[in-house]
């Protein structure tokens, strides 16, 4: 093969990548959209309940009055979340100062709902603030997908997550721990490249495209897994440079 059939080849090569890149990109919107509309879902319904009872007690001001406070903090609620949404999902192209505590709370928020239907207990080990200079809602899309990844791993066990936090030197840190059955040992050394999951329905472009984002923002991301010692479980940490 010819010095230009290989340039040829590797330009095909960035093209294909940035193609998969941008479809796991849109997987991982589309999926925030939902886990969005829950948290928008719930105070709707409350708000949508109290305005019928207002109107049915209309008679009773008291009452009327009583609903419209509930609803303003209804409200309130409403505005946190699009809020919040709004400040990951504008596209950042110059990485700003936030705290990874926040964006490890804001995760957690998002798959509350997931977390509580597969009965998962979450420890929280915040250290913070941590502040690092990101893109945020790659952060967050990191973070989102190793918490999913957990959740997956704990399907049949007693369930328990641990996010931690905080400060190292030089440094910060977030870690997503479970305590599943550990990362198959035919995979430890495959997990950062495209297409590798053990899962029917899974894309294995998550982890591949994690360290990726992490490693634009000159960061790590390393794990650790059980073998067949007394700890079980899978850890998964990333590491910043400190904004401060
Ligand atoms: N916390 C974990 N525990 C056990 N295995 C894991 C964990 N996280 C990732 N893996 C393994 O790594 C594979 C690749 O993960 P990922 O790149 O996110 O793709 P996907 O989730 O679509 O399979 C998974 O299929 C799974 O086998
Ligand atoms: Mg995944």
């Amino acid at each position: 093969m010819g010095a230009a059939d290989v340039q040829e080849l590797q330009e095909k090569l960035d093209r294909v990548e940035r193609a998969l890149e941008r479809s796991e990109r849109i997987a991982v919107a589309s999926r925030f959209a939902g886990a969005i509309m829950h948290e928008v879902n719930n105070p709707l319904e409350a708000i949508t309940n109290l305005v019928y009872l207002a109107r049915e007690q209309r008679n009773e001001p008291e009452l009327v009055l009583e609903y419209m406070t509930t609803i303003e903090e209804q409200l309130r609620v409403l505005g946190r979340v699009t809020n919040q949404a709004l400040s990951y999902h504008r596209e950042q192209v110059e990485p700003k100062t936030f705290d990874l505590v926040q964006i490890a709370q804001s995760a957690l928020k998002l798959h509350a709902d997931k977390l509580s239907r597969h009965g998962i207990t979450v420890d929280r080990h915040f250290r913070g603030p941590a502040l690092a200079k990101v893109r945020a809602n790659e952060i967050l899309q990191v973070v989102s997908n190793l918490i999913l990844n957990a959740v997956d791993a704990l399907a049949e066990h007693t369930r328990r997550i641990s996010i931690r936090a905080g400060r190292c030197s030089g440094c910060v840190y977030l870690a997503v721990a479970d305590n599943g059955p550990g990362i198959q040992p035919s995979h430890v050394n495959r997990l950062f490249e495209p297409y590798v999951t053990t899962k029917q329905a899974g894309t294995g472009l998550g982890l591949w495209l994690s360290r990726r984002l992490i490693s634009n923002h000159h960061g790590a991301l390393r794990f650790r897994t059980s073998q067949q010692g007394k700890w079980q479980g899978t850890t998964f940490r990333i590491n910043l440079p400190t904004a401060d």
